[in-house]
């Protein structure tokens, strides 16, 4: 079951939601490190598939074996185990705007960020197969992939103004 980990991963992310309580500064900081965590996955994301995009786009020569590595590293990057970066409390509603991104709706009991966080683990797989194959095929998986990061963001995330 290749995305097996993926999904338990984030899956995990609404049980550990329901133990956390953010009531002192020790679990503030706790908080605060698990948001600078998320986020610096969140900027390995971007520097792998930066370069991905570059090639896409034609601003970046096209190497398979560097879209290949990027593109195995974005793979391994959205199966990591993620049960430890949201606990409850982190949103930037509680921790404040200038401090994280992550909308509180991300631990509503309705929260669909566990299949959001899949459909990047399947979009990144599909990538990592095709990113070697040739200009045609990495252009071919860029969309699937770039959709995957944009809509939990759209509905998760609020972009610092
Ligand atoms: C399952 C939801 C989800 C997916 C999928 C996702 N993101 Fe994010 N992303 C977020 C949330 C939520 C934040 C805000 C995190 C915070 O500030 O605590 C964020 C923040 C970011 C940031 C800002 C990091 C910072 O330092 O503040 C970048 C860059 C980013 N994402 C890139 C990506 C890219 C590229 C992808 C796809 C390869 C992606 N994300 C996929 C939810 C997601």
């Amino acid at each position: 079951m290749k995305y097996g980990l993926g999904l338990i991963a984030v899956a995990a992310i609404t049980a550990v939601a329901g133990t956390a309580a953010i009531s002192d500064s020790n679990a503030d900081k706790a908080a605060l490190a698990a948001v600078k965590a998320r986020q610096s996955q969140m900027t390995l994301y971007a520097f792998n598939i930066g370069l991905l995009g570059g090639m896409a786009k034609g601003n970046v020569e096209y190497d398979a074996t560097a879209a290949s590595a990027a593109a195995a590293n974005l793979a391994s990057l959205s199966k990591l185990d993620q049960s430890r970066l949201w606990p409850q409390g982190s949103d930037n509603e509680t921790l404040g705007h200038d401090v994280t991104e992550a909308l509180p709706k991300i631990w509503a009991a309705d929260s669909d960020i566990a299949q959001k966080g899949m459909a990047l683990v399947e979009a990144a797989t599909a990538m990592e197969s095709a990113a070697g194959g040739g200009l045609d095929s990495l252009r071919g998986a860029m969309g699937p992939l770039g959709k995957s990061c944009g809509s939990c963001h759209e509905t998760y995330r609020q972009a610092k103004n």
